[in-house]
């Protein structure tokens, strides 16, 4: 994929990670971007302007007022002169600046007045990105359009502790950058394909509700595994534990209604992949208040139908070219499976055996037989990452076949 012309403002803020932002701006430069950096006076500490300046080739800025400097251009013009700006290492300290609308420097004022995409990778002790101040924040500015990659599990430079909140890789920001401004490369350039991924959670009460095994693993794999092709992605997401793919745009909902939704928002598309395991049925009404224990014996729970994410798809007046399903079934999978081909309107049924035994609901293997109405092509067990490679491939071959 190609950043040419693209021009990067690079705000680089005072954590230990601002030593991989260094190789963020070679990495971007490498693929043809122009990246101009900020510096907050605590990123100093960390790394020096004159290695930011070297590696971008440019300027680099620190001051909110340095009207004396030759290379002065202002807060405005920085964020005019730019087509996306990338906060990385993004503290702690600066997400809360910008959530609650603060200034007082140059990288805050930056932020704040921009109307360019803003990017945010945020690296910070686990503890502080748990916080639920830090949580609030970034809730306010996801709201406020501003993007996220990471931050991912791991060791802290720093403390040796583990959890979450070390910065995103170069590449995996890159990749992110690239979602938002590349031109894509590959079979699946131009097109546009939502896929939905993980459980749905249906409330029962505010403290409670009905969920399932899904981990995400497949739907998410796949839909890094079609961006990765070079395709457009949607990635509905019920709620799991694993990260955001790079390069998607990720869409998070809880309930089937909501992904239903967020599905239909997401057309059209030339592809839909629906791999959530959208819970089938849900509370008819759920209660107000937490349910008692009480005197009345255990509740009975009125149940209703969800609507069938994949089945509207499948029958949609904006039907995406190609639609597929999935079947987890511990039972009669072929079967099964041919019958929810034609009862979904879809292309392919991707059948998968979700017996205990086989360990595919949250493990990282999976067996799939593909199932067409022209037959059925067995796969051998795989990684979940080489079924999604190996699935996108074949999406790409389907595609194709619609290229005039
Ligand atoms: O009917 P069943 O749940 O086995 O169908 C599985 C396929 O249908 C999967 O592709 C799943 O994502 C999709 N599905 C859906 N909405 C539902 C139920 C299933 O999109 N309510």
């Amino acid at each position: 994929m190609s950043l040419s012309a693209k021009r990067i403002l690079l705000v680089i803020g005072g954590g230990v990670a601002a030593y991989k932002s260094l190789d963020l701006i070679r990495r971007l430069r490498e693929r043809g971007a122009s990246v101009r950096c900020v510096m907050t006076a605590a990123a100093q500490q960390f790394v020096t302007p004159l290695s930011a300046g070297t590696l971008s080739a440019d300027h680099v800025f620190t001051d909110l007022f340095d009207r004396n400097d030759e290379h002065d251009v202002g807060h405005i013009r920085l964020s005019r002169e730019a087509d996306l700006i990338v906060v990385a290492p993004a503290t702690a300290d600066l997400m809360a600046k910008l959530a609650t609308g603060q200034a007082n420097d140059l990288a805050s004022a930056v932020l704040l007045a921009t109307d360019k995409p803003v990017l945010m990778a945020p690296a910070m002790n686990p503890r502080m990105w748990s916080h639920a101040a830090t949580r609030r924040n970034r809730e306010t500015l996801a709201r406020d359009g501003i993007r996220f990659v990471g931050p991912a599990r791991g060791e802290m430079a720093e403390s040796g502790e583990a959890g979450e909140g070390r910065m995103a890789e170069p590449l995996e920001i890159v990749a992110a950058v690239e979602g938002l401004l590349g031109r894509r490369t590959g079979p699946l350039a131009g097109r546009r394909i939502v896929v939905t991924s993980g459980p749905t959670h249906e409330p029962i009460d505010p403290v409670r509700y009905i969920a399932n095994r899904s981990s995400g693993k497949q739907g998410h794999a796949i839909a890094a595994a079609l961006a990765e092709l070079g395709a457009e992605v949607v990635l509905v997401s019920g709620p799991v534990t694993i990260a955001d793919p790079a390069g998607v745009e990720t869409v998070h909902v809880e309930t089937a209604r909501q992904m239903q939704a967020a599905v239909e928002a997401a057309l059209p598309a030339d592809a839909a992949v629906m791999v959530a395991a959208v819970a089938d049925w849900r509370v008819a009404s759920e209660a107000g208040e937490k349910i008692k224990k009480g005197a009345g014996g255990a509740p009975a729970l009125q149940m209703v139908e969800n609507p069938d994410i994949l089945a509207g798809v499948g029958h949609h007046r904006k039907r995406p070219f190609l639609v597929v399903g999935f079947a987890a079934e511990t039972q009669d999978l072929l079967a099964n499976a041919r019958q929810k081909l034609k009862r979904k309107g879809a292309d392919i049924i991707v059948a998968n055996d979700v017996s205990p035994q086989g360990g595919v609901m949250g493990g990282d293997r999976n067996e799939v037989r593909i199932v067409t109405a022209g037959g059925v092509e067995e796969w051998p067990l795989m990684d979940k990452d080489a079924v999604a490679a190996r699935l996108a491939e074949l999406i790409a071959r389907r595609l194709a076949s619609t290229l005039t």
